[in-house]
């Protein structure tokens, strides 16, 4: 058994439904050999029950749940940055010449292990990751996550039309080469198999037909894809698709969304869609400095809410401009506010819970990950700024644990993170 001590933060009763933030100060974790929370409470009482095992000393600073990025593309982190492009302009100048270079798998190895820690020292322990659309450096992904320890559902990302050549497909290879990876990779250790055609516009009804038919022959795949992020966008996909009711549309006819499915942005959504969403048990991933990069608009989270539809965070990068979730939930605070009467005003509960619980809850995780109750997983990260910092000198004057949070949420980076945990072993 190992004790862990210090102040643990999080929320297994969902803020969005009236919970609020649980908070034990001066409070310990007792976690078996195999990284499951037996035993929580105050330290006293925990190491009461256990008085001979080990202390792991993180008094100071704040432990959360590992965050959940459920939205974050593996070949873009060298290309984060880039400013002053709605999104078609910045895929065709910035994001895809990067995504060529990784049909050579030596260069994808290096991206892999820039991007796994990228991941790690930013507090994050679970993601979603749209993957390459080269099944080897798909490949070199799964093997960099399995190799640190991360929590990683991605897969190869495919298109046949209306993008860069050296990107298509064809639905036969797709499904063949996802198949092949499926079965390399699907439910090994922490690594689970996603199907990802990359967005309905660069995508033949053909090829999202052999996407659904690969999830049929592995009925547990996960499934994702961007939708309703841009209005150029939108427009396209609806002259592409002439029949199709909406956007989403476009993937429900082919058996696409239900419960594995997590949509990225949903900013612009119909009354319609959000139905359909909440129906088929349909996740979405907000992703704030994105939706604020490319100007693609104020993602409208009180609708989400108020329609039922799943939602976590998600930090696209490399649109969105770093791995933090801690920037993530302050942008998407940001966002509502300035949404006025339209936006949903929320509290620092809300925030950890969208980068944790919730995301769980999508990659339906929500009973190993995303709180600390016995029973879970010990996926943590421990808030540990320098002395002296600006994070520091606000926590040690904040008022409340909530307090404390608000500011962890306003000011903590990469920087601040000591350590980070999946199933009680450290991985950054
Ligand atoms: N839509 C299709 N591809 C992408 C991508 O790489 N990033 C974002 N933000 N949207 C997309
Ligand atoms: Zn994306």
């Amino acid at each position: 058994m190992t004790i862990y001590r210090g102040t643990f933060l999080d929320t297994p009763d969902d803020p969005f439904a009236g919970g609020s933030l649980r908070s034990e100060s001066d409070g310990a974790l007792a976690v078996d050999q195999a990284g499951t929370i037996v035993r929580r409470g105050s330290y006293p009482s925990v190491r009461s029950a256990y008085p001979d095992d080990e202390v792991v000393d993180l008094t100071g600073g704040l432990v959360l749940p590992g965050f959940v990025d459920t939205h974050v593309h593996f070949p873009q982190v060298r290309v984060i940055g880039a400013l002053g492009m709605p999104l078609l302009d910045w895929l065709d100048q910035c994001a895809l010449p990067e995504e060529a270079k990784l049909a050579d798998t030596g260069y994808a190895e290096g991206v892999a292990r820039d991007f796994v820690s990228g991941l790690t020292s930013a507090g994050t322990t679970t993601a979603l990751v749209f993957g390459s659309h080269f099944a080897g450096a798909v490949d070199a992904l799964f093997t960099e996550a399995d190799r640190v320890g991360l929590r990683c559902t991605s897969g190869l990302v495919v298109s046949d039309r209306i993008l860069r050549e050296d990107l298509f497909t064809s639905p036969e290879r797709a499904h063949d080469e996802g198949l092949a990876l499926a079965n390399r990779w699907h439910n090994v250790r922490h690594n689970r198999y996603a199907v990802i055609p990359r967005f309905s516009l660069s995508c033949t009804p053909e090829l999202l037909a052999s996407c659904a038919s690969l999830q049929e022959q592995f009925p547990d795949l996960w499934f994702t894809s961007h939708i309703n992020e841009n209005v150029v966008e939108i427009d396209t996909v609806k002259k592409l698709f002439d029949d199709a009711e909406h956007y989403l549309h476009t993937y429900s006819e082919a058996g696409l969304v239900g419960r594995r499915s997590i949509f990225a942005h949903n900013v612009h959504p119909t009354h319609d869609e959000l139905v359909d969403l909440a129906a088929a048990d349909a996740s979405v991933a907000h992703c704030p400095t994105s939706n604020s990069a490319l100007g693609s608009g104020l993602f409208p989270l009180r609708t989400h809410v108020e329609h039922g539809v799943r939602v976590a965070l998600g930090s696209d990068v490399g649109a969105g401009t770093g791995f933090s979730l801690f920037k993530e939930g302050l942008q998407a605070y940001f966002m509502q506010q300035l949404l006025g009467d339209e936006g949903l005003s929320l509290t620092a509960a809300h925030l950890l819970h969208l980068a944790t619980a919730a995301g769980a809850d999508a990659l339906g995780l929500a009973d190993t990950v995303g709180q600390f109750s016995e029973g879970h997983e010990f996926d943590a990260l421990w808030l540990r700024p320098a002395e002296g910092t600006t994070l520091d000198v606000a926590l040690r004057h904040a008022h409340s644990t909530e307090d404390a949070l608000a500011k962890a949420f306003a000011l903590g980076t990469p920087a601040d993170v000591a350590q980070t945990w999946v199933a009680g072993a450290q991985i950054g």
